[in-house]
């Protein structure tokens, strides 16, 4: 296991993983982590590693971690296949998830056992496994509906950690991905939570998939549970484009994108602050 979340799970608080696809983002979540001396995880998905680069944003990772000193660790979130996974690591990311979710649940245990056969061997300490069906996508939505078969089973949880040796597990107990345009937050089953941290907290760390638009309430609650680690894409999204909208309406001539970006960056730097509160991880650097 990595050393933050070590520190993490005996001091009962959680890190932040943040997703990026551009330069302003990881500006922002840097500065965040800065300002309020917490580890913090910078992650891209396949569609945003695609885009900014994996070797870019591993060599702007660098830069940040030298000229601050913070442990920043960069995480390929929702890897879908063996090839994505190899390339990440090749290029260095820190740490990875395999998504095997959708694979049935023997099927999930191969790929996943695979993945962490193969990573162990290049260094890789955290590899994130998942297990449960968790809806939506990274973006504002209409209502969806978490139904109880979703939800991880603890026994397959058990079995999953067991035959596949992951250090950490991302789980689905009424978390969504996305915000509800209504504003209503998802019901969070504690219960599930307490019984799978009962079967496997010990051996690995829990994974919150799905933190915007979760109750504080729960999400406190949640670590209390055994949650480590917390991903929040959609509200910096939200914050990234609300705020650009507002800057280009503001001054409809203004060309200049270092005049244009820097309230983007401050409104993105605002929630991430927001969130590392909330998990306790200020002052853990
Ligand atoms: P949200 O977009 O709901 O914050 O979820 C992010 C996430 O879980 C990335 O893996």
């Amino acid at each position: 296991m990595l050393n933050i979340f070590k520190k993490a799970q005996e001091n009962k608080y959680a890190i932040g993983a943040f997703n990026v696809s551009n330069l302003e983002q990881v500006k922002a979540i840097v500065q965040a982590a800065q300002n309020l001396q917490s580890p913090v995880i910078i992650s891209t998905s396949e569609g945003e590693s695609n885009f900014i680069g994996k070797k870019q944003i591993r060599l702007i990772i660098d830069a940040y971690k030298e000229q601050t000193g913070l442990p920043i660790i960069l995480h390929l979130d929702h890897g879908k296949s063996f090839e994505a996974i190899k390339e990440a690591i090749e290029i260095g990311y820190d740490s990875i998830h395999f998504d095997g979710s959708k694979l049935s649940f023997e099927e999930n245990i191969e790929e996943t056992k695979k993945i962490v056969d193969f990573a162990r061997e290049k260094g890789i300490k955290n590899i994130e496994g998942e297990l449960g069906y968790l809806r939506g996508g990274s973006n504002i939505h209409k209502t969806i509906e978490v139904k109880p078969e979703d939800l991880t089973n603890s026994k397959q949880a058990e079995e999953f950690v067991n035959k596949t040796g992951v250090d950490s597990l991302a789980i689905v107990i009424g978390n969504i991905h996305g915000i509800s345009k209504s504003g209503e937050s998802p019901h969070i089953f504690l219960d599930r939570l307490e019984e799978i941290n009962k079967v496997v907290g010990d051996e690995i760390g829990l994974v919150l998939h799905g933190g915007s638009g979760i109750k504080e309430e729960d999400i406190e609650k949640s670590i209390q549970l055994g949650i480590i680690k917390i991903n929040v894409n959609t509200e910096l999204r939200v914050a990234y484009t609300e705020s650009l909208k507002k800057s280009l309406q503001d001054d409809p001539d203004r060309v200049t994108p270092y005049k244009i970006m820097p309230p983007v960056v401050e409104a993105v730097q605002k929630v991430v602050e927001d969130k590392i509160k909330i998990f306790g991880s200020n002052n853990k650097s």
